[in-house]
């Protein structure tokens, strides 16, 4: 008998502080701004439909950092940026958070630090320094320039040359965030006492940033051509297989040593974030399931993500990989985050309450990210307020992610009553309409959409059991599957198109307990003919068979 991970069945909500509330009036998101909107996230009572009812809040880094990667460049793992705040202050966001029966996640940031972090000052200061090998330092190539063909995320070679020892640095990503050596002993030790001592103040959960660059080819071979990259259109990123630069053999026993350390804590679990190669995307994510230990940590799967919305494409994921899953093996699903274009913008307005209504029946861990849940929208940023650097660096493909990260939209006040001044980026031009309090007095729209579905999730036996069978409806445009747990038999029912859809199963008769796109009273329907809306899910209670 295998024990359910710590996580199965929540919902883990997503704050990007800078974006969430500004509670001192600078134009930035802040942490006593997340304590004040508490309420709106879970009010602590069970069964009150006035808040979302999610279960956990994920914060994005709220770090000391010099902020060239907007806090994923961090100067000091255990402190608060005071533009977020203080330690005080988050000591006060866990109780509250906890009061209302939310746990806390923190985003830890492994791979790299910031370049003004003491640990790499000391690190650069001479090729003896103590902390010399904390990084990765390398003699440039012979002839000339950086040592190899590795490529920064971010643009440009992954190597910066450091005039004062002649050696470069690796950084994955900007050269203001230097790559840490985890084959170091010492940097792996302080790195888990960074995580103890956030975990120690009443985290009980870990996102782990940028996993797939934790370790590097010892003997720092050239990266192969990718044959299939085009140039110009493609992301200059791709232009080599990253087989040397990424996910050496040695990070299966890193990710362990983090896990073991998440273990020592009662409900600790950790959640990783790595793209795997999609040319055989099953497959690939459930190999990442073997390098944890499976009890206490899981892979995100971005599918939600990165399929094109299409049934047909969904049920082939999901049947595959949830069939592919081993006991107590926690499946994690998303629509969006902080580095990828909003659900609404990338699918559809209404095609995006279809996808809620999956995210939050779909069995294991729901990630939503803030703003989704009011149909937030990707806003276009003009020139003069572009933010992300990956924007600056590799400007014109779309790969700027400020367009995600705008201003929470809570009412129809100036700046979206996010901030009483101008915000650090700019807020929605449709927030009079589009916004928290204008949703929340108004039964129809999404806000209340995911209310119920969290609620219904939160509270229904099935929906927090990890079975998943799925279902043959032979219809392209519709996913369906059927969950079952605690005695009680769920089916789901998806419409992906514009068109009304008619599917028939042999599921006899049930009640119709929650809609994406309208409400409903819990009316008895038949299951030999069920006839779907354009974009309507139903999520049923099957009664008789
Ligand atoms: C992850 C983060 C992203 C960040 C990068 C570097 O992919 O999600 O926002 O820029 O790592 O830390």
């Amino acid at each position: 008998m295998t024990n359910s991970p710590a996580l199965l069945g929540k919902v883990v909500y997503q704050i990007y502080p800078r974006s969430f509330y500004d509670g001192n009036g600078d134009g930035v998101g802040d942490l006593p701004g997340i304590i004040e909107k508490l309420d709106y996230l879970n009010n602590g009572r069970p069964g009150s439909l006035d808040s979302l009812g999610i279960n956990m809040i994920w914060l994005s880094p709220f770090y000391p950092s010099p902020m060239a990667d907007f806090g994923y460049d961090i100067s000091d793992y255990c402190d608060v940026d005071p533009l977020f705040g203080t330690l005080a202050d988050f000591k006060r966001l866990v109780s509250e958070a906890q009061r209302r029966g939310i746990q806390l996640m923190i985003d830890f940031v492994p791979s790299h630090t910031s370049d003004q972090h003491p640990w790499f000052v000391a690190s650069r200061s001479s090729r003896s320094d103590a902390k010399r090998d904390w990084y990765i330092w390398r003699d440039g190539a012979v002839g000339g320039g950086p040592p190899n063909n590795w490529l920064s995320v971010f643009g440009g070679s992954a190597w910066q040359r450091d005039e004062a020892s002649g050696q470069y640095y690796m950084h994955s990503f900007l050269a203001q965030q230097p790559d840490l050596n985890w084959d170091n002993p010492e940097v792996r030790a302080a790195m888990k006492s960074a995580m103890r001592f956030w975990l120690d103040l009443g985290v009980t959960g870990i996102r782990v940033d940028a996993v797939d660059w934790m370790a590097k080819d010892r003997a720092f071979r050239d990266n192969p051509v990718n044959r299939r990259y085009r140039p110009g259109a493609d992301d200059p990123y791709h232009a080599f297989d990253r087989i040397y630069s990424q996910n050496a053999p040695q990070l299966t026993s890193y990710l362990r040593e983090m896990a073991a350390v998440v273990k020592e804590y009662p409900g600790g679990f950790m959640v990783t974030e790595t793209y795997p190669d999609r040319r055989n995307i099953v497959a690939e994510y459930l190999k990442l399931y073997d390098q944890y230990l499976t009890e206490v940590s899981a892979p995100f799967n971005f599918e939600g993500i990165m399929l094109p919305w299409s049934a047909p494409d969904f049920k082939a994921f999901v049947d595959q990989f949830q069939a592919g899953l081993q006991p107590g093996h926690l499946p994690i699903y998303v629509l969006g985050n902080h580095d990828n274009s909003r659900v609404a913008s990338r699918i559809g307005r209404q095609a995006a309450r279809t996808a809620a209504m999956m995210l939050l029946t779909l069995p294991g861990v729901a990630f939503v990210y803030y703003g989704d849940e009011l149909g937030m929208e990707d806003v276009a940023i003009p020139p003069d307020r572009i933010q992300d650097p990956f924007e600056r660096r590799v400007p014109g493909l779309g790969l700027g992610r400020d367009p995600n990260r705008t201003p929470m939209q809570w009412s129809a006040a100036p700046q979206a009553g996010f901030t009483g001044r101008e915000p650090w980026l700019p807020v929605a031009p449709n927030y009079a309409q589009l916004n928290a309090a204008a949703e929340a007095a108004d039964p129809a729209s999404v806000l209340w959409e995911y209310r119920r579905l969290i609620h219904l999730r939160n509270t229904s036996p099935a929906l927090q059991g990890s079975e998943y069978e799925p279902l043959e409806l032979g219809h392209p445009a519709v996913f369906g599957y059927v969950r079952e747990h605690g005695g009680q038999r769920l089916v789901v029912l998806l419409n992906f198109s514009d068109q009304a859809a008619t599917v028939h199963t042999e599921l006899g008769r049930g009640l119709l307990l929650c809609a994406a796109q309208s409400i409903q009273d819990h009316e008895p329907i038949g299951l030999s003919e069920v006839v779907l809306p354009p974009h309507e899910g139903y999520v049923i209670a099957i009664t008789s068979s």
